[in-house]
């Protein structure tokens, strides 16, 4: 089944220069990109976008690495774009992360771990509407 998912290349993907790495791998697996665009988080975007985890221990680093720069936002889709973009990812510990995923071949540590994707269709459907309107989907 076609499905619609949210990735993020995070503020260290875009200062190593690896939004082409990123965005080629999508493209060369055979997915479609709907929508693209660059923006940078806020503190209120942060406390949204990551709203299960602002009571972690983690999430001040976690805002401030989310924050600190811009990052490319990019509407995805294909056949289970859901899951498939989530193993393209690798786990969130890059130590974790097979070699041949996102994270296994460009990231070393969990909070400045390159990507982001959605994990469930309801966050999804709720993350495309935190990024994009209809107007900027294609
Ligand atoms: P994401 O939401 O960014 O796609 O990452 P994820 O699903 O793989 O991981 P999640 O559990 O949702 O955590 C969100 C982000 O928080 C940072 N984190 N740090 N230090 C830690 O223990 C820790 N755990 C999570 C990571 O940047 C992770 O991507
Ligand atoms: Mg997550």
């Amino acid at each position: 089944m076609s499905e619609q998912t949210l990735v993020l290349i995070k503020p260290d993907g875009v200062r190593r220069g690896l939004i082409g790495e990123i965005l080629g791998r999508f493209e060369r697996r055979g997915l479609r990109i709907r929508g693209l665009k660059m923006l940078r988080f806020d503190v209120a975007l942060a406390e949204r976008h990551y709203a299960e985890h602002v009571e972690k221990p983690f999430f001040p680093a976690l805002r401030d690495f989310i924050t600190s720069g811009p990052v490319v936002a990019v509407l995805v889709e294909g056949p289970e774009a859901i899951q498939l973009v989530r193993s393209m990812m690798g786990q969130t510990k890059p130590s974790e992360s097979a070699s041949g995923t996102i994270r296994g071949d460009l990231a070393t540590t969990t909070t400045e771990n390159v990507i982001h994707g959605s994990d469930s269709p309801e966050r999804a459907r709720i993350e495309r509407e935190i990024f994009f309107t209809d107007s900027e989907l294609f």
